[in-house]
């Protein structure tokens, strides 16, 4: 298992101590970014962890902001992206067995670290139970994709390019 782990500034310290987490289980993980406490923009990272996923081999994500409902918007706006936004352990099972979640997003400003190791395990635990959920999930796929055919007319920005404080 391979994961895709980011935070914005708001979740530096906590993704720290995720990684530390993830070290102590040898479960392999890339670091996204970001690296510091600067402040930066949540979506950057939401998108590259959800391209690590569609493209580049990774199973699963792990975002961190300061309430990880902004990189939980973030990362669903990708094709083939679950992303759940977890403050308790229990959800966080449930969006994998029933959701599929792909995604674990959590807010720094929201958990504690132990509450957030205790999420982070019950999720990487976890696994998709299929069987009457797949219709469901099925019919989420679907509508991704009908609605992929708008967002083919729009012209897009990649928005992962370095941050300037200016701009
Ligand atoms: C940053 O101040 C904050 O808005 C961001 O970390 C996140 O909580 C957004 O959803």
């Amino acid at each position: 298992m391979k994961i895709a782990i980011a935070s914005d500034h708001a979740g530096f310290l906590l993704k720290e101590q995720i990684k530390n987490y993830l070290d102590s289980r040898l479960i392999e993980y890339e670091d996204f970014g970001t690296h510091n406490e600067e402040s930066t923009d949540y979506p950057r990272y939401a998108e590259l962890v959800a391209k690590a996923i569609q493209s580049h081999g990774f199973d699963l994500g792990i975002l961190v902001c300061g309430t990880g409902i902004g990189m939980s918007i973030a990362a669903n706006k990708f094709h083939g992206i679950r992303a759940a936004v977890c403050s308790e352990p229990f959800s966080a099972i449930l969006s994998r067995r029933h959701n599929n979640s792909n995604v674990l997003c959590m807010g720094s400003r929201v958990v504690g670290s132990g509450l957030a190791m205790l999420i982070t395990e019950g999720w990487l635990n976890a696994a998709y139970e299929g069987g009457r959920h797949e219709r469901r999930v099925g019919m989420i796929t679907r509508m991704e994709q009908r609605n992929a055919a708008d967002v083919l007319q729009i012209n897009s920005t990649d928005d992962t390019q370095p941050f300037t404080k200016d701009e």
